[in-house]
């Protein structure tokens, strides 16, 4: 089992889309441990996207996800890391495959919906960034065995 972070970024609220991603989700058979709405701070901003502070494009992120609120989660599932990133598609929703969250909903490379974590370095990091570890609260859904094979991890 792998856990990752998603946020649902201003753009994804504000466009009342959160409902449809979860959905999504949710239809695939990950399972939510952890969940809030909440807002980023520019000190947040910095951390989340530590790698990124220094580039040319960096305070315009940082302006758009700190512009509303955001959920942040936390979902679980065999692989899901990857699971999630091949969801969400490309960076730039222009380029983003259909039938990916960011091909069906987003025309832009800053305004793309949904952040995933991108390897198991990244989510343990960002689980911690937005969640204490009492705020994680595991279960095993009653339909799991109707989602995979018992052998199946
Ligand atoms: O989110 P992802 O890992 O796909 O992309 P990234 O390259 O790690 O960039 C992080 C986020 O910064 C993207 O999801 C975009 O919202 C934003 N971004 C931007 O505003 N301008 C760019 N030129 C590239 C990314
Ligand atoms: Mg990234």
């Amino acid at each position: 089992m792998q856990r990752t972070l998603i946020l649902l970024k201003p753009d994804c609220v504000q466009r009342r889309l959160m409902g449809q991603i979860i959905t999504r989700f949710e239809d695939k058979g990950l399972n939510f441990v952890a969940m809030k709405l909440m807002q980023i701070t520019p000190e947040l901003a910095k951390q989340h996207y530590a790698e990124h502070v220094a580039k040319p494009w960096y305070p315009t992120l940082e302006g758009f996800v700190t512009a509303g609120p955001i959920v942040a989660a936390v979902l679980e599932g065999l692989e899901a890391i990857r699971v999630v990133r091949e969801m969400l598609g490309a960076t730039n929703g222009l380029q983003a495959a259909a039938g990916t969250i960011r091909g069906d909903f987003s025309s832009s490379r800053q305004m793309n919906l949904v952040h995933g974590s991108d390897g198991e370095e990244a989510a343990a990091r960002e689980i911690a960034l937005y969640f204490k570890p009492e705020e994680i609260v595991a279960s095993t859904p009653t339909i799991a065995t109707w989602l995979r094979a018992a052998d199946e991890a």
